[in-house]
Protein backbone atom coordinates (compact mmCIF):
# COMPACT_ATOMS: atom_id res chain seq x y z
CA UNK A 1 0.00 0.00 0.00
CA UNK A 2 1.37 3.28 -0.33
CA UNK A 3 2.00 5.50 1.82
CA UNK A 4 -0.03 8.72 2.57
CA UNK A 5 1.01 12.20 1.60
CA UNK A 6 2.03 14.80 4.55
CA UNK A 7 2.21 18.32 3.56
CA UNK A 8 3.50 21.33 5.87
CA UNK A 9 5.61 24.71 5.47
CA UNK A 10 6.91 27.37 7.56
CA UNK A 11 7.31 30.91 6.83
CA UNK A 12 10.61 32.15 6.68
CA UNK A 13 9.41 35.61 8.73
CA UNK A 14 12.71 35.59 10.63
CA UNK A 15 15.38 33.36 12.13
CA UNK A 16 13.95 29.83 13.51
CA UNK A 17 13.96 29.35 17.49
CA UNK A 18 13.44 26.56 19.87
CA UNK A 19 9.60 27.62 19.82
CA UNK A 20 9.79 26.38 15.98
CA UNK A 21 12.20 23.20 16.68
CA UNK A 22 9.10 22.36 19.50
CA UNK A 23 6.21 22.98 17.61
CA UNK A 24 6.68 22.30 13.96
CA UNK A 25 10.52 20.81 12.87
CA UNK A 26 10.80 18.11 15.63
CA UNK A 27 7.31 16.57 14.31
CA UNK A 28 8.30 16.89 10.90
CA UNK A 29 11.37 14.57 11.40
CA UNK A 30 9.18 12.20 13.12
CA UNK A 31 7.02 12.03 10.06
CA UNK A 32 9.10 11.43 7.84
CA UNK A 33 9.91 8.00 7.90
CA UNK A 34 6.08 7.16 8.18
CA UNK A 35 4.64 9.04 5.36
CA UNK A 36 5.34 10.42 1.66
CA UNK A 37 6.34 13.80 3.18
CA UNK A 38 6.38 17.11 1.33
CA UNK A 39 8.07 20.27 3.60
CA UNK A 40 8.58 23.42 2.30
CA UNK A 41 9.40 27.24 2.85
CA UNK A 42 6.70 29.71 2.36
CA UNK A 43 8.59 32.62 0.85
CA UNK A 44 5.52 33.79 -1.02
CA UNK A 45 3.21 33.51 2.33
CA UNK A 46 6.41 35.48 4.13
CA UNK A 47 5.57 38.41 1.61
CA UNK A 48 2.29 38.86 2.18
CA UNK A 49 3.34 40.77 5.01
CA UNK A 50 7.01 41.57 4.68
CA UNK A 51 6.44 43.05 1.51
CA UNK A 52 8.32 46.03 1.97
CA UNK A 53 11.58 44.95 3.14
CA UNK A 54 12.96 42.00 1.39
CA UNK A 55 16.15 42.36 2.10
CA UNK A 56 16.67 39.58 4.70
CA UNK A 57 14.37 36.88 2.73
CA UNK A 58 17.38 35.47 0.96
CA UNK A 59 18.88 34.88 4.33
CA UNK A 60 15.80 33.74 6.06
CA UNK A 61 15.15 30.95 3.27
CA UNK A 62 18.31 29.64 3.74
CA UNK A 63 18.33 29.79 7.84
CA UNK A 64 15.15 27.55 7.54
CA UNK A 65 16.66 25.53 5.28
CA UNK A 66 19.39 25.03 7.57
CA UNK A 67 17.53 24.50 9.99
CA UNK A 68 15.34 21.96 8.86
CA UNK A 69 18.18 19.51 7.53
CA UNK A 70 19.93 20.57 10.61
CA UNK A 71 16.94 19.04 13.07
CA UNK A 72 17.16 15.53 11.12
CA UNK A 73 15.28 16.68 7.69
CA UNK A 74 16.75 14.02 5.34
CA UNK A 75 16.00 14.74 1.57
CA UNK A 76 16.60 11.43 1.03
CA UNK A 77 13.35 10.42 2.98
CA UNK A 78 11.24 13.70 2.33
CA UNK A 79 11.22 16.31 -0.27
CA UNK A 80 12.13 19.79 0.66
CA UNK A 81 11.37 22.72 -1.74
CA UNK A 82 10.88 26.36 -1.11
CA UNK A 83 7.41 27.38 -2.68
CA UNK A 84 8.81 30.34 -5.36
CA UNK A 85 10.60 27.47 -6.56
CA UNK A 86 7.46 25.70 -7.72
CA UNK A 87 5.29 28.39 -10.36
CA UNK A 88 2.37 25.73 -10.63
CA UNK A 89 1.03 27.19 -6.46
CA UNK A 90 0.53 30.88 -8.01
CA UNK A 91 -1.10 29.06 -10.87
CA UNK A 92 -3.70 26.69 -8.59
CA UNK A 93 -3.90 29.88 -6.33
CA UNK A 94 -4.94 32.21 -8.79
CA UNK A 95 -7.52 29.54 -10.25
CA UNK A 96 -8.69 28.91 -6.94
CA UNK A 97 -9.60 32.77 -5.97
CA UNK A 98 -12.20 32.31 -9.15
CA UNK A 99 -14.45 30.58 -7.25
CA UNK A 100 -13.65 31.45 -3.66
CA UNK A 101 -16.50 33.97 -1.30
CA UNK A 102 -14.64 36.98 -0.22
CA UNK A 103 -16.32 36.26 3.01
CA UNK A 104 -15.12 33.10 3.29
CA UNK A 105 -11.25 35.06 3.82
CA UNK A 106 -12.37 38.29 5.28
CA UNK A 107 -14.16 35.75 8.43
CA UNK A 108 -10.62 34.16 9.20
CA UNK A 109 -9.78 35.20 12.50
CA UNK A 110 -6.01 35.93 11.73
CA UNK A 111 -6.50 38.05 9.25
CA UNK A 112 -8.72 40.76 11.72
CA UNK A 113 -6.74 39.76 14.74
CA UNK A 114 -3.13 40.31 12.29
CA UNK A 115 -4.66 43.27 10.86
CA UNK A 116 -5.38 44.79 14.06
CA UNK A 117 -1.89 43.77 16.23
CA UNK A 118 0.26 44.62 13.49
CA UNK A 119 0.67 48.69 13.49
CA UNK A 120 3.93 49.42 11.44
CA UNK A 121 2.71 47.93 8.46
CA UNK A 122 -0.10 48.23 6.18
CA UNK A 123 -1.85 44.74 6.18
CA UNK A 124 -5.00 45.60 3.96
CA UNK A 125 -3.66 44.49 0.78
CA UNK A 126 -4.75 41.70 -1.66
CA UNK A 127 -1.96 39.46 -0.64
CA UNK A 128 -2.66 39.40 3.05
CA UNK A 129 -6.20 38.64 1.87
CA UNK A 130 -5.36 35.79 0.14
CA UNK A 131 -3.35 34.43 2.26
CA UNK A 132 -5.04 31.23 3.49
CA UNK A 133 -5.77 30.76 0.05
CA UNK A 134 -2.88 30.84 -1.06
CA UNK A 135 -2.20 28.32 1.84
CA UNK A 136 -5.03 25.95 0.08
CA UNK A 137 -3.35 26.16 -2.73
CA UNK A 138 0.04 24.25 -1.48
CA UNK A 139 -1.71 22.13 0.24
CA UNK A 140 -4.31 20.73 -2.80
CA UNK A 141 -1.68 21.16 -5.35
CA UNK A 142 -0.38 17.81 -4.04
CA UNK A 143 -3.31 16.07 -2.96
CA UNK A 144 -2.20 15.95 0.80
CA UNK A 145 -4.18 13.59 3.12
CA UNK A 146 -2.49 14.93 5.98
CA UNK A 147 -1.12 18.75 7.53
CA UNK A 148 0.37 18.71 10.17
CA UNK A 149 -0.22 21.93 12.05
CA UNK A 150 -0.61 23.95 15.20
CA UNK A 151 -3.92 24.78 16.14
CA UNK A 152 -3.50 28.12 15.38
CA UNK A 153 -4.07 27.00 11.59
CA UNK A 154 -6.72 25.38 12.32
CA UNK A 155 -8.89 27.72 10.16
CA UNK A 156 -6.79 27.77 7.51
CA UNK A 157 -7.21 24.27 6.90
CA UNK A 158 -10.77 24.64 7.57
CA UNK A 159 -11.07 27.01 4.61
CA UNK A 160 -9.14 24.68 2.40
CA UNK A 161 -11.47 21.84 2.92
CA UNK A 162 -14.12 23.93 1.60
CA UNK A 163 -12.70 25.43 -1.19
CA UNK A 164 -11.65 21.91 -1.85
CA UNK A 165 -15.63 20.19 -1.58
CA UNK A 166 -16.65 23.85 -3.58
CA UNK A 167 -14.04 22.98 -6.75
CA UNK A 168 -14.69 19.78 -6.72
CA UNK A 169 -18.64 20.12 -6.71
CA UNK A 170 -17.99 22.39 -9.53
CA UNK A 171 -15.40 21.00 -11.90
CA UNK A 172 -15.60 16.81 -10.63
CA UNK A 173 -13.81 15.12 -7.99
CA UNK A 174 -10.03 16.29 -8.26
CA UNK A 175 -8.70 17.07 -4.68
CA UNK A 176 -9.01 14.54 -1.53
CA UNK A 177 -10.17 16.37 1.41
CA UNK A 178 -7.11 17.00 3.66
CA UNK A 179 -6.25 16.61 6.99
CA UNK A 180 -5.44 18.64 9.72
CA UNK A 181 -2.55 16.63 11.82
CA UNK A 182 -3.27 18.27 14.99
CA UNK A 183 0.30 18.79 16.62
CA UNK A 184 0.14 18.37 20.18
CA UNK A 185 3.28 20.52 21.94
CA UNK A 186 3.86 22.00 25.13
CA UNK A 187 3.36 25.59 25.40
CA UNK A 188 7.53 27.09 24.94
CA UNK A 189 7.74 30.91 26.45
CA UNK A 190 10.23 33.04 25.58
CA UNK A 191 12.66 34.42 27.87
CA UNK A 192 9.80 36.87 29.53
CA UNK A 193 7.24 34.35 29.83
CA UNK A 194 5.23 35.31 27.07
CA UNK A 195 5.13 32.98 24.14
CA UNK A 196 8.07 32.70 22.33
CA UNK A 197 8.24 34.72 19.21
CA UNK A 198 10.01 37.25 17.15
CA UNK A 199 7.48 40.53 17.57
CA UNK A 200 8.12 40.03 21.20
CA UNK A 201 12.37 39.95 20.78
CA UNK A 202 12.31 36.62 23.72
CA UNK A 203 13.38 34.17 21.11
CA UNK A 204 16.37 31.47 21.61
CA UNK A 205 17.33 31.19 18.26
CA UNK A 206 18.84 27.92 16.41
CA UNK A 207 21.03 29.82 15.29
CA UNK A 208 22.07 31.25 18.87
CA UNK A 209 25.71 30.19 20.12
CA UNK A 210 25.90 28.31 23.03
CA UNK A 211 27.64 31.63 25.14
CA UNK A 212 23.89 33.18 23.70
CA UNK A 213 21.65 30.52 24.68
CA UNK A 214 23.44 30.52 28.31
CA UNK A 215 23.34 34.53 28.97
CA UNK A 216 19.89 34.52 27.32
CA UNK A 217 18.47 32.02 29.88
CA UNK A 218 20.91 33.37 32.82
CA UNK A 219 19.17 36.56 32.40
CA UNK A 220 15.84 35.10 32.34
CA UNK A 221 12.74 36.18 34.56
CA UNK A 222 11.77 34.15 37.46
CA UNK A 223 9.64 34.21 39.99
CA UNK A 224 9.31 37.90 40.60
CA UNK A 225 8.98 37.43 44.32
CA UNK A 226 11.55 35.76 44.91
CA UNK A 227 14.08 38.44 45.36
CA UNK A 228 16.13 36.99 47.67
CA UNK A 229 17.83 33.67 47.97
CA UNK A 230 15.63 32.66 50.97
CA UNK A 231 12.90 33.67 49.33
CA UNK A 232 10.37 30.84 49.10
CA UNK A 233 9.27 30.64 45.59
CA UNK A 234 6.09 29.59 43.18
CA UNK A 235 7.80 27.38 40.17
CA UNK A 236 4.21 28.27 38.26
CA UNK A 237 5.11 31.68 37.95
CA UNK A 238 8.52 31.23 36.44
CA UNK A 239 9.61 31.26 33.02
CA UNK A 240 12.28 29.01 33.74
CA UNK A 241 10.35 26.71 35.23
CA UNK A 242 7.90 26.48 31.88
CA UNK A 243 11.03 25.85 30.12
CA UNK A 244 11.91 22.95 32.06
CA UNK A 245 8.55 21.29 31.47
CA UNK A 246 9.77 21.05 27.82
CA UNK A 247 13.11 20.06 28.27
CA UNK A 248 14.02 18.48 30.83
CA UNK A 249 12.87 14.93 32.41
CA UNK A 250 10.00 14.72 35.71
CA UNK A 251 12.59 14.06 38.06
CA UNK A 252 14.41 17.22 37.15
CA UNK A 253 10.64 19.28 36.95
CA UNK A 254 9.95 17.73 40.57
CA UNK A 255 13.65 18.83 41.87
CA UNK A 256 13.03 22.48 40.81
CA UNK A 257 9.66 22.85 41.57
CA UNK A 258 10.40 21.86 44.97
CA UNK A 259 13.61 23.53 45.78
CA UNK A 260 11.89 26.84 44.34
CA UNK A 261 8.99 26.55 47.06
CA UNK A 262 11.33 25.72 49.61
CA UNK A 263 14.27 27.93 48.82
CA UNK A 264 16.17 24.59 48.48
CA UNK A 265 17.89 25.68 45.49
CA UNK A 266 18.74 29.25 43.79
CA UNK A 267 17.59 30.48 40.43
CA UNK A 268 20.94 29.76 39.07
CA UNK A 269 20.50 26.04 39.71
CA UNK A 270 17.56 25.80 38.58
CA UNK A 271 18.74 27.43 35.16
CA UNK A 272 22.09 25.37 35.20
CA UNK A 273 19.76 22.40 34.83
CA UNK A 274 17.61 23.77 31.95
CA UNK A 275 21.03 25.40 30.09
CA UNK A 276 21.89 21.41 30.57
CA UNK A 277 19.21 20.06 28.74
CA UNK A 278 18.50 22.79 26.14
CA UNK A 279 22.27 22.27 25.11
CA UNK A 280 22.10 18.25 24.40
CA UNK A 281 18.96 19.40 22.39
CA UNK A 282 20.70 22.22 20.13
CA UNK A 283 24.37 20.30 20.18
CA UNK A 284 23.33 18.19 17.34
CA UNK A 285 22.02 21.28 15.94
CA UNK A 286 24.64 23.55 16.36
CA UNK A 287 26.82 19.99 14.90
CA UNK A 288 24.80 19.88 11.79
CA UNK A 289 24.63 23.53 11.53
CA UNK A 290 28.22 24.38 11.41
CA UNK A 291 29.27 21.58 8.80
CA UNK A 292 26.02 22.92 6.50
CA UNK A 293 27.03 26.64 6.77
CA UNK A 294 30.29 25.55 4.94
CA UNK A 295 28.69 23.92 2.23
CA UNK A 296 26.44 26.43 -0.13
CA UNK A 297 26.38 24.85 -3.10
CA UNK A 298 25.37 21.38 -1.66
CA UNK A 299 22.00 23.78 0.35
CA UNK A 300 21.26 24.74 -3.32
CA UNK A 301 21.31 21.31 -4.35
CA UNK A 302 19.06 19.80 -2.50
CA UNK A 303 16.37 22.44 -2.51
CA UNK A 304 16.87 22.96 -6.51
CA UNK A 305 16.34 18.83 -6.33
CA UNK A 306 13.62 19.40 -3.87
CA UNK A 307 11.61 21.97 -5.82
CA UNK A 308 12.23 20.07 -9.47
CA UNK A 309 10.42 16.79 -7.80
CA UNK A 310 8.09 18.96 -5.76
CA UNK A 311 7.32 20.64 -9.60
CA UNK A 312 6.76 16.86 -11.01
CA UNK A 313 3.80 16.27 -8.26
CA UNK A 314 2.45 19.84 -9.11
CA UNK A 315 2.47 19.69 -12.89
CA UNK A 316 0.69 16.14 -12.42
CA UNK A 317 -1.88 17.56 -10.09
CA UNK A 318 -1.93 21.04 -12.39
CA UNK A 319 -3.04 18.96 -16.10
CA UNK A 320 -5.73 17.57 -14.03
CA UNK A 321 -6.82 20.96 -12.90
CA UNK A 322 -6.67 22.50 -16.01
CA UNK A 323 -8.76 19.44 -18.01
CA UNK A 324 -11.03 19.76 -15.03
CA UNK A 325 -11.69 23.50 -15.60
CA UNK A 326 -11.38 23.48 -19.52
CA UNK A 327 -8.91 25.60 -19.80
CA UNK A 328 -6.31 22.94 -21.20
CA UNK A 329 -6.07 24.41 -24.81
CA UNK A 330 -8.01 22.78 -28.23
CA UNK A 331 -6.03 19.85 -28.71
CA UNK A 332 -7.61 16.99 -25.90
N1 LIG B 1 0.64 29.40 7.35
C1 LIG B 1 1.60 28.46 7.84
C2 LIG B 1 2.25 29.00 9.12
O1 LIG B 1 2.40 30.18 9.25
C3 LIG B 1 2.68 28.16 6.83
C4 LIG B 1 2.10 27.49 5.63
C5 LIG B 1 1.98 27.99 4.38
C6 LIG B 1 1.58 26.16 5.59
N2 LIG B 1 1.42 27.09 3.54
C7 LIG B 1 1.16 25.95 4.25
C8 LIG B 1 1.43 25.16 6.54
C9 LIG B 1 0.57 24.74 3.87
C10 LIG B 1 0.83 23.96 6.16
C11 LIG B 1 0.41 23.75 4.84
O2 LIG B 1 2.64 28.23 9.96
Amino acid sequence: MSKKRVLSGIQPSGRLHVGNFVGALRNWVRLQDKYECYYFIADWHALTSQYADTSQLKEYVKDVLINCLAAGLDPEKCTIFAQSRVLEHSELHVLLSMITPLGWLERIPSYKEKQAEVKNKDLNTYGFLGYPLLQSADILIYKANHVPVGVDQMPHLEITREICRRFNNFYGEVFPEPEGLLTEFPKVVGTDGRKMSKTYENCIYLSDSPKEVEHKIRTMTTDPQRIKRTDKGDPELSPVFQLHKVFSSKEEQDEAAEGCRTAGIGCIDCKKVLIKNLFTVLEPIWEQREKLLKKPDVLEDIIASGSEKAGKTASVTMKEVRKAIGVDGFSQ
